[in-house]
């Protein structure tokens, strides 16, 4: 089965695999970035709340000035923090992201969470995180009641002013985004929602193909990222399947390169995370080879329905406060 090396995204084509930039070290990742150009990385996938769009705009600018690609060549993805839902805080903090990264707009501007909390001014602290006081040992998570049209709205203006090319949503629901249908008058471009083989998302990604909108999964790679944030038991790692290490063996690949070629051959986008650079050139090597029907069926068989980034679960554990998204 041939898989493009892009996805369509409204009148766009988005590259298929993109670098996740979640906990990439401030002092690694403008390198990191700059390197992960050099090998042909030409999707980036960022946000306010990873604390380092200064550094990974330090690591685009070091790429354009070696010539190593275009502006027009990257894609860039960020995020609107939770913090900056209501109307008149969306332009100046896509403004910050756009400064921070160095460019003058963004392929696409995703709301990161269908959460809304009180803002926090960016000279008081940025980026914000989900408590609203970081000072304070007993703070808690403050929500803002903010419609998500309310958000969306300011989303479009930002579009109509240029400084982003298409807009989506992070971490909807079925029921959020036929709600988000109703009202928009740009349809989202993208939705980005965890997906894996343990997570196989099917009605989501089904709802997404039959109203054009493209689908990112994020942690590509299941449990990885959240073991060292007791999010994940280490035991839940999907890469030591035996129906992954037999696809393995049989096409010499590694096991994640197995999991995030399942992951394309859904015709959905992926952004596997690594700081390794070793990894980082894998997980872009996985368009020479591709899985066989049985391989897919049984790949997606492994799903459990097993969410591990669940503002439900870690916002009460973490942050003070119950606040779920998903039933
Ligand atoms: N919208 C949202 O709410 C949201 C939420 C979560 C994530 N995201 C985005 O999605 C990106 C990816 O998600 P993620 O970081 O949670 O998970 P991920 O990319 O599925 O997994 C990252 C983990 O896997 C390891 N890894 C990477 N490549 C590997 C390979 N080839 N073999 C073995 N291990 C490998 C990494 O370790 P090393 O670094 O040591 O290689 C890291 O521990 C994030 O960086 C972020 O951009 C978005």
């Amino acid at each position: 089965m041939t898989i493009n090396e892009t996805i369509q995204v409204a009148n766009s084509q988005m590259p298929t695999i993109g670098m996740g930039l979640w906990k990439l070290e401030q002092d690694q990742a403008a390198k990191a970035v700059r390197d992960a150009i050099a090998i042909g990385y030409r999707h980036l996938d960022s946000a306010t709340d990873y604390a380092n769009e200064l550094q990974v705009g330090d690591g685009i600018s070091q790429a354009l000035a070696e010539g190593l690609c275009s502006r027009e060549d990257l894609w860039v993805t960020s995020k609107l923090w939770n913090t900056d839902h209501r109307a008149e805080h969306v332009r100046p903090a896509l403004e910050r992201t756009l400064k921070d990264l160095q460019v003058d707009y963004l392929d696409l501007y995703l709301i990161h969470f269908p959460i809304a909390l009180k803002h926090v001014p960016h000279d008081h602290h940025y980026p914000a995180d989900w408590l609203y006081d970081q000072n304070d040992p007993n703070g808690k998570m403050q929500l803002d009641a903010v419609p998500l049209s309310e958000t969306w709205a300011a989303m479009e203006e930002m579009v109509e002013a240029g400084l982003v090319r298409h807009i989506g949503v992070c971490n909807f629901s079925t029921g959020l985004i036929h709600d988000l249908l109703t009202y928009a008058k740009i349809p989202p471009a993208v939705v980005q929602v965890e997906s894996h083989p343990y997570f196989t998302q099917e009605p989501l990604l089904r709802l997404c193909r039959e109203r054009n909108i493209a689908v990112t999964a994020f942690s590509p790679l299941g449990a990885l990222s959240y073991v060292p944030l007791n999010m994940a038991k280490a035991t839940d790692t999907v890469l030591e399947e035996p129906v992954v290490l037999t696809a393995a063996k049989r096409l010499n690949k590694t096991p994640a390169q197995i999991v995030l070629r399942w992951g394309i051959q859904r015709n959905v986008a992926i952004i596997p995370k690594s700081s390794n650079p070793e990894r980082l050139r894998e997980n872009l090597q996985l368009f020479d080879f591709s899985l066989n029907d049985q391989e897919m069926v049984d790949i997606s068989a492994l799903n459990r329905n097993q969410r591990f980034n669940d503002p439900g679960e870690f916002c009460e554990r973490v942050f003070g406060a119950f606040h779920p998204i998903y039933d």
